[in-house]
């Protein structure tokens, strides 16, 4: 044991891959356990392109205690960022139990053989969803969570209340361990280098994906979930982040949490501070990228709310952290993205 590492749990997906860069560039050592039943081993290379530094890997489920207990005995490990879950809202409608078993068991088999390995900071992707259907925007931290729209929204909720509890008992009894808890609004964007992003499976349910697609000309065009709601075109207002921001916020959040100010819990928006709605995303991205993405008004989804974005002042009071990038750049890098070689397989 030469060093001590971050555990990255989903570290190939969209949100890890892109930490994963930020913390080896940070000089941070780092080991991803990916299963890979949403992400692709290529990402691997493309993580030690960008940063010049190799991730050690595991081809693992994080649910599975004695692989997560090998990935333990192998490496002197300070910290876990718990990434991987299951993340396809409306799939969590229809198949729940799946969802609950999934995400639930792979945040009590990193903590329990966290606990076995005497490792004691542990990072989570949570949600603004946690937020529910009735609190007014902007989100703040000290709000009640609760009320979530679907079993995917349920499970961050129910892993957030299994580490506030932990947390507590900890504290209780006078122990040194702390998590915290990340609530992200909408990640989109893709690293600059074009080599990483998000690559939904089949038809995208998320906003960005779906611009990209409806651009490259590979479907006609975007459905617009509504035009009626209460904001000032009608349509979805939501607080989209940078993907690199977006994995700024986990290393400001882990060098935060390695030191003695932190708390037992700390809870951490990850967001702009700044709505957008559909129809602003939509001209932002043909101004950025001088190309077309035709549209209609369809019927509102269900589940979705009318406005959601962040109060961001807690992270950049306490973590020094604020996002940076804007509206073009996350126009501009989803774009660039989506007609590089990496995305289109030819790497
Ligand atoms: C954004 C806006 C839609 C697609 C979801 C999950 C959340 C998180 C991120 C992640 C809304 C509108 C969308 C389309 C549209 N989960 N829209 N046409 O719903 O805010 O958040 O993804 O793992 O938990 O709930 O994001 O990108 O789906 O939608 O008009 O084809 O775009 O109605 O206003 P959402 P989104």
């Amino acid at each position: 044991m030469d060093d001590r590492y971050v555990l990255l749990t989903g570290g190939l997906g969209f949100i890890g891959s892109h930490t994963a860069v930020e913390l080896l560039e940070a000089g941070y050592s780092v080991v991803i356990a990916d299963d890979l039943s949403n992400s692709d081993i290529s990402v691997l290379g493309r993580i030690e392109a960008i940063s010049g530094r190799k991730p050690v890997f595991y081809q693992i489920d994080v649910s599975d205690r004695r692989a997560v207990r090998r990935v333990f005995r192998a490496h002197d490990i300070s910290a876990v960022i718990h990434f991987a879950g299951f993340k396809a809202v409306g799939e969590s409608v229809s198949v729940p139990v799946k969802y609950y078993r999934n995400n639930i068991d792979s945040m009590l088999s990193v903590l329990e053989e966290m606990d076995q390995a005497g490792c004691k900071r542990v990072i989570f992707s949570s949600s603004a969803t946690v937020y529910g259907e009735s609190n007014p925007v902007p989100y703040r931290e000290d709000m009640p969570a609760g009320a979530c729209s679907n079993p995917y929204g349920w499970t961050k909720f129910m892993i957030e209340r299994i580490l506030i509890d932990k947390a507590h008992a900890a504290e209780l009894k006078g122990e040194d361990f702390k998590a915290t808890l990340l609530r992200y609004f909408n990640p989109i964007g893709a690293h600059p280098s074009g080599l990483i992003g998000e690559k939904p499976n089949g038809i995208p349910n998320n906003l960005m994906p779906y611009i990209t697609q409806v651009a490259a000309g590979i479907r006609p065009k975007l459905s617009v979930f509504g035009n009626d709601y209460d904001t000032p075109d009608g349509t979805g207002v939501r607080d989209y982040i940078h993907v690199v921001d977006l994995a700024k916020g986990h290393l400001a959040a882990l060098g935060h949490i390695e030191r003695d100010e932190s708390e037992s819990l700390n809870i951490f928006n990850l967001g702009t501070g700044r709505g957008y709605s559909v129809l602003d995303v939509v001209k932002a991205f043909e101004k950025v990228n001088g190309v077309p993405v035709p549209y209609e008004i369809a019927p509102r989804r269900a589940g979705d709310l009318a406005w959601s974005y962040a109060d961001a002042s807690l992270a950049e009071k306490t973590l020094g952290w604020k996002a940076e990038l804007g509206i073009e750049e996350m126009c501009r890098d989803s774009w660039n993205w989506q007609n590089g070689p990496a995305c289109r397989g030819e790497l």
